[in-house]
């Protein structure tokens, strides 16, 4: 399988009051075509750090990020954006995608018309794309305060996967979601994983969930990555005493 995401040796501080702390310290791993990688880890541990400079929301200290062998910190203008249509994310607050005065459909079809095509072609692929996230084509004339949260987030998963992203980071997309609704996007995970080669990086913190729709996973605690192995292996023969607290705390 080639690998879509590199990321080598990354490294993030943060200073609070009168000293620095490292949320992200050296940190590697990648993701292949297909593969969906967890990442797992208490509070703090450091994940949506590297989430956030993967999408060059933060910059990092050291280390390097690589799409496709190419490396892509501190890319500018052009450049930037076209590698940035490849890796997508969906975040905790499904209404964080949307402008709150854009009708949805409009929302998803922003990053296409962006990207320069043509109206009809976007509104013709947003709603394919409302429709195999399981939407109707009535959501697209609705604002984001007009549906669930459930709802909403199936939204911004299409607004994320109808650019068609090489990678797809999702930041805890089920957390604010209650256990039905949560079932469901999983479902919705899982079903397009089985339908298209993106590389997923799923940032989690519920295990059992990762062991739904992960083929690998990495735990990280303060900030280094502890452990890796697929969901069985680490859940069934913990190494570290943090993911047996982990493994404790949810099983
Ligand atoms: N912009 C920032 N400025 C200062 N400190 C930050 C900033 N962003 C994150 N941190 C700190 O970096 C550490 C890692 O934070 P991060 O958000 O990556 O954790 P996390 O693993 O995603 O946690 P959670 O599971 O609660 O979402 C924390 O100590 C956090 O307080
Ligand atoms: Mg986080």
């Amino acid at each position: 399988m080639s690998k879509i995401l590199e990321v080598r040796q990354l490294v993030k501080e943060f200073s609070k009051g009168s000293k620095t702390i490292r949320a992200v310290d050296d940190v590697s791993f990648d993701v292949c075509s297909g593969e969906c990688l967890g990442l797992v880890g208490e509070s703090g541990s450091g994940k949506s750090t590297i989430a956030k400079m993967i999408t060059a929301l933060e910059s990092p200290d050291a280390g390097g990020i690589f799409l496709d062998g190419k490396g892509i910190t501190g890319l500018k203008g052009r450049e930037q954006r076209a590698v940035y249509k490849d890796i997508q994310m969906v975040f905790q607050t499904p209404t964080d995608s949307f402008n709150p005065r854009l009708k949805l459909g409009d929302g998803i079809m922003e990053g296409m018309i962006n990207h320069g095509i043509s109206r009809p072609e976007a509104r013709k692929k947003m709603l394919e794309t409302l429709k195999i996230c399981g939407l109707s084509q009535e959501y697209a004339d609705r604002y984001p305060h007009q549906v669930s949260g459930g709802e909403c987030q199936r939204a911004s998963i299409a607004r994320a996967i109808v650019v068609n992203p090489k990678l797809l980071i999702c930041d805890e997309a089920t957390s604010a979601l209650d256990v039905t609704v949560q079932a469901q996007i999983v479902e919705l995970m899982r079903q397009l994983k089985s339908e298209n080669h993106m590389a997923y990086l799923m940032i989690c913190h519920d295990l059992a969930l990762v062991q739904q729709l992960c083929d690998r996973l990495l735990v990280m605690y303060q900030g280094k990555i502890v452990e890796t192995g697929t969901p069985d292996e680490i859940i069934m023969h913990p190494r570290e005493d943090y993911t047996k607290r982990l493994i404790d705390s949810v099983f």
